[in-house]
């Protein structure tokens, strides 16, 4: 019995593992960022005019890479990632809708962020995206990069709420890199670096 509760586990993991390649070929067919902004006409009624959302709750869409969009579109989609307002409304979204949709969303442009972050706080969140490697994955200017989203000019309050979700284990995480990225982060830490993302240009 021992040896069946540990075959499930493996299997998890080497799912949670082949995630990304099973994506892949989702992304074969062409996509027609025209027919995603027909699409997206429910979509922005949360998410905000071609993607800028103005939202604390609601993540930016905008400039998001293309792969990083279906990703969490599937995520949503098969149930790995939750939440009650998004869920339903990925659950019907075939593989040639998310397409679309993530051609039109990443060739939107990122409106400015109104925010402004104190120059101190500018500073110590710099300095904490190096110290743990957030600039490695997410790229030099937090503006991601195939299936790592940007960082730079989200919503504060998403920011923060993801990252305690990657730290308790709550946000599904596709191959695990980001949960173990934000376990060294503290609080303190959260709270500079979702100020200083937020702020960022
Ligand atoms: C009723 C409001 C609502 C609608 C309508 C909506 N969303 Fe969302 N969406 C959300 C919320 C809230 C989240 C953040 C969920 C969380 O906190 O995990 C989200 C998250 C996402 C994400 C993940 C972004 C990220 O940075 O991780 C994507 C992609 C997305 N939505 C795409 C869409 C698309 C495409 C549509 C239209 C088909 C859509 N959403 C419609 C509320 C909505
Ligand atoms: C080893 C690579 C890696 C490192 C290092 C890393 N990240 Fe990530 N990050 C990812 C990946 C991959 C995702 C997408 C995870 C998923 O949804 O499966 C992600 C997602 C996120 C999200 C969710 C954003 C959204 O729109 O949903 C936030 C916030 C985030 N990272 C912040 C950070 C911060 C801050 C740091 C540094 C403390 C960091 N990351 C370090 C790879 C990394």
């Amino acid at each position: 019995m021992n040896g069946n509760k540990f075959d499930v586990l493996s299997m998890v993991a080497r799912f949670a593992t082949m995630l990304p390649f099973l994506v892949f070929p989702l992304m074969a067919g062409a996509a027609d960022a025209e027919a995603g902004r027909q699409k997206a006409q429910v979509c922005v009624a949360c998410h905000g005019p071609g993607g800028n959302s103005a939202n604390p709750a609601v993540p930016s869409l905008a400039g998001q890479p293309k792969q990083f969009i279906v990703t969490q579109l599937v995520m949503f989609r098969e149930g790995n990632r939750k939440d009650t307002q998004m869920s339903p409304m990925a659950a019907n979204l075939s593989n040639a809708d998310l397409n679309d949709l993530a051609a039109y969303f990443s060739g939107q442009p990122l409106a400015p962020s109104p925010r402004v972050t104190a120059p101190d706080k500018i500073a110590s969140g710099r300095k904490l995206t190096e110290l743990h490697h957030c600039v490695s994955c997410h790229g030099a200017a937090l503006a991601g990069q195939m299936h790592i989203p940007r960082l730079a000019g989200q919503q504060r309050d998403y920011l923060r709420v993801q990252l305690r979700g990657f730290k308790a284990s709550t946000r599904f995480d596709m191959d695990g890199n980001m949960t173990s990225a934000a376990q060294g982060l503290s609080e303190a830490d959260i709270e500079i670096l979702a100020d200083y993302l937020a702020g960022m240009k």
